[in-house]
């Protein structure tokens, strides 16, 4: 599979790291706004070729997938403008700013017949099927609740901070604990309350989630852009629960049984050694573009729409817009 990174910025060079080390990448090349930024990324990761705007490196033929790795302000644009060159399309998260955008995008994907992919990396993870596994085992018994908190001191990053960029800790980070709390409650949810302390510079800097689902479970999430929490999940049922740590690149699960009160712990079991954790994002891409498909099983198009639509109520309730690009 022929590769092309859009964007050389954080991401991209992990997104680097992790493609040179998987054999099924077989050409490799980097966009930048700045020519001599692409050049330095190229000789630092022995890239194929650097090209000095996105538009260049959209025109090359010699590629399969594009991998659209700019702020969350600029998926939209980029994403249509690369399916169009008749590109695939793996998108970083958060997929868009909004639901109508999404579905925009999904549409031009399904009209050129591309893949089109959610770079929410934790969907395509081997850790994903150990929790769903412990919970079929009836280990746990019948799950009631969801917990799952994620952050950073990332307050001082201008693409977190910039309601321009649309930054916050929703799109950032609560994301992953809304995808977690959807793949293992699903999304029959009766309704949401959520409230955030806003930064001076107008985005979300902590969220409070709170979701009822119609079969009365509940999740409650919480993100912050100010501190590192536990970034740990909790699926809990009525004889014990499941531990994830950490949500946002799962390293190690257990599982807890309840006797007289108190928590036993079980079993401990460590996710499978990895690259990075993005190669399976990027096997999944490759699978289905092998096979003809325009999306991916571990991330459905209905599913990006979904959380898009749960985080447009969310932001409709903190009062939030971007302005100028939604
Ligand atoms: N999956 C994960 O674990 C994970 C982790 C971090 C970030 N992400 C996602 O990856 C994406 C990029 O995040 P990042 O941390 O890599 O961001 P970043 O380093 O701040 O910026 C990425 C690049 O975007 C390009 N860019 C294009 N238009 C821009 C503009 N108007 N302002 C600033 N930069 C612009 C720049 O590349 P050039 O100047 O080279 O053109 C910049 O270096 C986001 O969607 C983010 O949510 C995912």
């Amino acid at each position: 599979m022929k590769f092309g990174i859009l964007g050389a910025g954080g991401i991209a060079r992990t997104m680097a790291t992790t493609i040179n080390r998987m054999p099924v990448v077989t050409r490799k090349v980097i966009a930048s706004r700045d020519a001599a930024r692409a050049e330095a990324f190229r000789k630092e990761f022995s890239f194929d070729a650097a090209y000095g705007s996105y538009e260049e490196m959209l025109a090359d033929p010699e590629i399969d997938l594009v991998y659209i790795a700019v702020p969350h302000s600029h998926h939209y644009k980029w994403t249509l403008a690369a399916l169009e060159a008749g590109k695939h399309v793996l998108c970083e998260k958060a997929f868009a700013v909004n639901e109508w955008k999404a579905r925009d995008m999904i549409a031009c994907a399904r009209r050129k017949h591309l893949l089109l992919a959610e770079a929410i990396w934790t969907r395509y993870m081997p850790y994903r099927r150990i929790v769903t596994d412990l919970i079929a085992s009836g280990e746990i018994g019948e799950i009631t609740t969801v917990t799952a908190n994620l952050g950073y001191p990332i307050d001082m990053n201008e693409r977190i901070i910039r309601p321009e960029l649309a930054g916050g800790a929703l799109l950032d980070l609560s994301v992953y604990t809304l995808n977690f709390a959807s793949m293992f409650l699903g999304n029959d949810i009766a309704r949401i309350n959520a409230s955030c302390v806003m930064t001076d510079t107008g985005v979300d800097g902590q969220d409070s989630i709170f979701i009822e689902y119609r079969d009365g479970r509940m999740a409650h999430l919480f993100s912050t852009i100010y501190a590192q929490p536990t970034r740990t999940g909790y699926i809990y049922g009525r004889d014990g629960f499941i531990e994830v740590h950490n949500i946002n690149n799962p390293d190690v699960i257990r599982l807890w049984k309840i006797a007289d009160r108190t928590p036993v712990l079980q079993e401990e079991i460590f996710v499978p050694e990895k690259i990075t954790g993005y190669e399976y994002e990027v096997l999944a891409c490759e699978k289905a573009i092998r096979s003809g498909a325009i999306e991916c099983p571990e991330m459905p198009h209905s599913e990006t729409i979904e959380i898009m639509r749960q985080m447009d109520e969310i932001r409709r309730q903190f009062g939030l817009v971007f302005p100028g690009i939604e």
